[in-house]
């Protein structure tokens, strides 16, 4: 890495590089698309700025043969896991410990002193590796509940670096976080960035209540604004701001991506494979326990059984991208989710004429805005997401001003999207009703909606993100 390759002024770290190595058994391999937000969102900000970044490649116990290669205008350094690394790391304490604890416990997060351990082992590495690639005085932006150990482990190991430390998922109520056996180290991991920043502030708000309850430190008293009034607290002679920055898409991008005539006409083609029902609804997820996916199925399933939806008339498209299939609550709700899918086919299906069109698959971006330019409803129902950035690519890819955008209260994106039809998803006949109004919506009232939701995602957009958070950093005209 660093002795033989070039060092890097930013750099980017988080636990998945941008592309995810795939090898065949015929010993070819090639690279694909990472999936999820955190990916959506920085890989065209990074491309754009010729960032350095820090990552695994997507599978364990190989050896990438480089130490570094060239993604278009991105470094790429591999970090790789062990087959142990991958149990208790990666699919262990970040997402059968954090991420359900940190999205409201709704799964029960499991509390293992071994997986612990290989976390804090894990996140060593990462800080040895964003060590030996970032230049003198850099930029190194942590991402990640993966990595939360990462800042304070890096400045113990170069002092001289600008820490930034983004947290993509939810940052917990003050009582589920002190579930945490090891929270107070969590805790100070993070203090080791200059700036750590959360999608909102009440997630900024509760890390501060923390630094004084588990750390003991003085965090200042006022409101911390969205992207503006960032907390601060003193950790020895260094100042630590934490804040709110929103994150967004890459909005122009996807707005001109909708408006090609290729994806127009793929969206024209995508309603007549359909049957050309009269309205179309969508969902589009990682298959995922947070995301209520059954919850939207279950009240369509009513919704038909009451007859206030006739089966002709609708159909449902369920994009579902596989998501870490070896932790127990992904394969019980992967085999949930299909049996109501095929419950709903079941019933209410005619020969070549589905209701629910299930697909377990990722689609490119060109064929995801034309399912985004097809759909009456988008359905976004997580029952906790710390931003959701589906529901701001459907309103990017609708310059028509069609399509209802049918949203979920415990989404962060809630609080930007107020013209959306926002639902408790906890309330199935609130989400019954909702997504009913969305299906018989008045057109006037749809692009008088649409309107007011296009105006808010096109001005803030990932760049307006990043750019906010680098300024607060201290560190964009670097
Ligand atoms: P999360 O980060 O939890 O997966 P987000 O909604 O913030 O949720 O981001 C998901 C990203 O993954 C979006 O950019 C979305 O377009 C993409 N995505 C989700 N499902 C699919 C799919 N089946 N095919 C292609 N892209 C998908
Ligand atoms: C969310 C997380 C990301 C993660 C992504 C995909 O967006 O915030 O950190 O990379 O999901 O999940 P995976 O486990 O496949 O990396």
């Amino acid at each position: 890495m660093g002795e033989h390759g070039e060092m890097a002024d930013f750099v980017v770290v988080a636990n998945r590089l941008p592309v995810d190595l795939e090898r065949y058994p015929d010993g070819t391999q090639r690279w694909k698309h990472s999936p999820g937000g955190l990916v959506s969102a920085l890989e065209p900000f990074l491309r754009a700025r010729k960032g350095a970044w820090v990552g695994w490649p997507g599978v364990a116990d190989v050896d990438v043969d480089v130490d570094e290669f060239h993604d278009g205008g991105m470094r790429l350094y591999p970090v790789t896991l062990s087959a142990t690394d991958m149990r208790d790391y990666y699919e262990g304490f970040s997402n059968a410990t954090l991420w359900p604890l940190y999205h409201d416990v709704v799964a029960r997060p499991v509390f293992d002193r071994a997986w612990w351990d290989r976390y804090v082992k894990v996140n060593l590495r990462f800080a040895e590796a964003s060590a030996k690639v970032a230049a003198e005085g850099a930029t190194v932006w942590i991402q990640d509940y993966q990595l939360q150990l990462v800042p304070k482990m890096l400045r113990e190991l170069r002092p001289d670096l600008r820490i930034g430390f983004f947290l993509h998922i939810p940052f917990p109520p003050t009582e589920l976080f002190m579930q945490l056996p090891w929270r107070a180290e969590i805790v100070r991991g993070l203090l080791g960035a200059d700036l750590i920043g959360f999608h909102r502030p009440g997630g900024a708000q509760n890390f501060l209540w923390l630094a004084r309850r588990l750390v003991g430190l003085e965090p200042s008293r006022g409101a911390v604004g969205v992207r503006s009034r960032p907390g601060v607290v003193q950790v020895g002679d260094r100042p630590v701001r934490v804040g709110s920055f929103p994150i967004s898409i890459d909005a122009s991008g996807l707005d001109s991506l909708a408006r090609s005539k290729e994806v127009i006409a793929r969206a024209k083609e995508i309603r007549a494979e359909l049957g050309n029902p009269k309205r179309i609804l969508l969902g589009v997820d990682r298959l995922d326990y947070t995301k209520g996916i059954d919850l939207r199925l279950i009240a369509l399933q009513e919704l038909l059984a009451e007859r206030r939806v006739l089966p002709g008339d609708v159909a449902m498209l369920q994009l579902a991208t596989p998501s870490r299939e070896r932790v127990e609550h992904y394969q019980k709700m992967r085999g949930d989710i299909e049996q109501l899918v095929s419950r709903i086919n079941g019933e209410f299906a005619r020969v070549g004429q589905p209701v629910v069109h299930y697909l377990h698959q990722s689609v490119n971006r060109k064929e995801l805005a034309a399912f985004f330019s097809a759909a009456d409803v988008m359905v976004v129902t997580p029952l906790r997401d710390g931003m959701n950035l589906v529901c701001k690519e459907y309103v990017a890819c609708r310059h028509d001003l069609g399509g209802a955008l049918l949203l979920s209260e415990f989404a962060g994106a809630a609080a930007e999207l107020t013209s959306a039809f926002q639902v408790n998803p906890h309330d199935l006949d609130g989400v019954k009703n909702a997504l009913y109004t969305a299906l018989t919506i008045d057109p006037a009232e749809g692009r008088r909606r649409m309107r007011a939701l296009r105006r808010q995602v096109l001005t803030h957009d990932v760049d307006r993100w990043a750019r906010s958070f680098l300024d607060a950093l201290g560190t964009e005209s670097a």
